[in-house]
């Protein structure tokens, strides 16, 4: 009893010493940063925090009409209506944020690099070194740098060594990667399955791990935040990714044995994840994954083990993405063999742009890649999306086409075949197939007798994410698997 209550009082002794914290800077108010530090907000109403951008257009619609905020996440500007301009602030002044904080989150993109030395495999590092450099420049008392953007393993050293060569005030690095999935972000951040954080095994190291845990712990139950070394941290981010990406290629490969053999892959799927070892989520076949991290993230592992000299593992995870690539080329291939191989001058309506539902995001969707290559193939492509701008359709693709350095004509050409409508009915109004590329709600809601009639017959309905199986009203289906 007396132990217990020594080592209680230990606890709450070392608990004391955890650092205070009044003020969070967060730099990036991208997916990540806005709905995370939205969500701390709402949760630790005592501190106060600052997200900041060189993005102006991005803060503003931060700071604009809730119903027009730059990221669509369900019941994200319900929380941002609660919380900003009380003890949530968006601003461009990135120097008087980092100066009036006490800890610091680092929330930017972390992209593929497109040049030099690992080009199309390394993270390009640029942006996260820039905020190490304005950190060091600008600060004037001790600070917290918290790694929330996904990084290779080892980059809190290169932080460091970057912050204490440019400056006079001690820092301390902590890693703490983000797991949340966008479409659920909200949901995933107020029930994580874990919050993970990796700081330096020394005193100091861990009062700033400890610092941050506390601030986790107002509604994180304490079991579920972990604390490992950075390095482990910075790894288990890239290992997360890879292997829900991994279990995704697994399922699209057997989709295609399954279409060669007769099985059916929502019943292997459901079949193999009723095995408890196995578990049944991540084994929906589509046409393949996209979103901006599974595919980089694999990337910049594939590069560590190569730079590592672990040649046979980074060919093992190159596979999710051959594989990856395998499926959506699969897909338009079948479109294109099931309209007498050819689609050229036929509309060929795209339902859903978005990598998945509930979200506005479109980075590495894998409608661009079907798109692309039916525009290819001289199709007249149509879309639909409830919740992406042509503009944002138009820039995807473009994006795409300077990346094969497209030659301006061509890009013409393909751009004048594109168009994007605000209903479905108008996007596959005389069209020839209809693809649902996204797993909308609404999609599965539609009158599908409607649509096959206003198409031209035979009219054939290609489902990517397998929403309308069993819907007796389509007569020309083709699911994946
Ligand atoms: P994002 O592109 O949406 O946002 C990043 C923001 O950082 C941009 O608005 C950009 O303008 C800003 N920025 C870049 N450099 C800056 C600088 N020097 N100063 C101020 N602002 C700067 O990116 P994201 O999707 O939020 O991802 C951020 C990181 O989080 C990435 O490393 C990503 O891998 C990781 N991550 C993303 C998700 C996700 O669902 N999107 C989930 C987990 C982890
Ligand atoms: C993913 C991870 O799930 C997050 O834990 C991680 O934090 C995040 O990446 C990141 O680091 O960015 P996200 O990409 O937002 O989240 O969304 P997911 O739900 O993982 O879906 C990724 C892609 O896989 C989507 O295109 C989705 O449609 C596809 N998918 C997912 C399938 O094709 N089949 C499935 O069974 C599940």
């Amino acid at each position: 009893m007396a132990l217990a209550i020594k080592y209680s009082h230990l606890v709450g002794c070392l608990k004391n010493k955890n650092m205070k914290i009044k003020n969070i800077c967060c730099i990036g108010a991208g997916y990540v940063g806005g709905p995370t530090m939205a969500v701390i907000a709402s949760k630790c109403p005592d501190i106060n925090i600052t997200i900041v951008d060189i993005n102006k257009q991005r803060i503003d619609a931060w700071n604009g009409p809730l119903d027009k905020l730059p990221i669509y996440e369900p019941g994200l500007s319900e929380i941002v209506g609660q919380t900003r301009d009380k003890n949530l602030f968006f601003s461009t002044n990135i120097d008087a944020a980092i100066k009036n904080s006490e800890m610091i989150f680092i929330s930017v993109n972390t992209p593929t690099k497109t040049y030099g030395e690992g080009k199309g495999f390394a993270s390009d590092l640029t942006f996260i070194e820039n905020c190490a450099r304005q950190i060091a420049a600008v600060a004037k008392n001790n600070k917290i740098i918290v790694e929330k953007s996904t990084l290779p393993v080892r980059t809190a050293e290169k932080i460091k060594e970057v912050l204490e060569s440019n400056s006079d005030v001690e820092f301390e690095v902590l890693s703490n990667p983000e797991f949340l999935a966008e479409g659920t972000a909200v949901s995933d951040l107020l029930h994580p399955d874990r919050v993970l954080i990796g700081g330096e095994e020394t005193p100091s190291g861990q009062k700033a791990l400890n610092t941050l845990a506390e601030i986790y712990q107002q509604w994180v139950p304490e079991d579920k935040v972990l604390k490992t070394n950075v390095w482990s941290s910075e790894l288990s981010k890239l290992a997360a990714n890879a292997m829900l990406a991994q279990r995704i290629s697994s399922i699209n490969s057997l989709s295609a044995l399954c279409e060669k053999s007769g099985a059916s892959i929502k019943e292997v799927s459901r079949a193999i994840g009723m095995d408890s070892r196995i578990g049944s989520k991540f084994l929906n076949a589509s046409v393949g994954f996209g979103g901006s991290c599974f595919q980089k993230d694999i990337l910049n592992l594939v590069y560590l083990c190569r730079f590592y000299g672990l040649d046979e593992v980074a060919s093992y995870w190159l596979g999710v993405i051959e594989i990856n690539d395998y499926q959506k080329d699969r897909f338009s291939s079948k479109i294109l063999l099931e309209l007498n191989n050819t689609v050229n001058q036929k509309k060929i309506a795209l339902l859903g742009w978005a990598f998945k539902k509930d979200t506005n995001d479109t980075r590495e969707s894998a409608a661009i890649y079907v798109a692309d290559k039916l525009l290819d193939e001289g199709a007249l492509i149509s879309v639909f999306d409830p919740m992406v701008s042509e503009k944002q359709i138009h820039d995807d693709l473009i994006y795409l086409w300077k990346s094969k350095d497209l030659s301006d004509t061509k890009m013409k050409d393909k751009l004048s075949r594109i168009e994007v409508f605000s209903t479905h009915l108008q996007a596959v109004k005389d069209s020839f197939a209809v693809a649902v590329l996204t797993e909308w709600d609404e999609f599965k809601e539609y009158n599908w007798s409607e649509i096959q009639d206003s198409m031209y017959k035979p009219a054939k309905i290609f489902d990517g994410r397998n929403i309308l199986m069993g819907n007796k009203s389509i007569i020309n289906y083709y699911p994946i698997g």
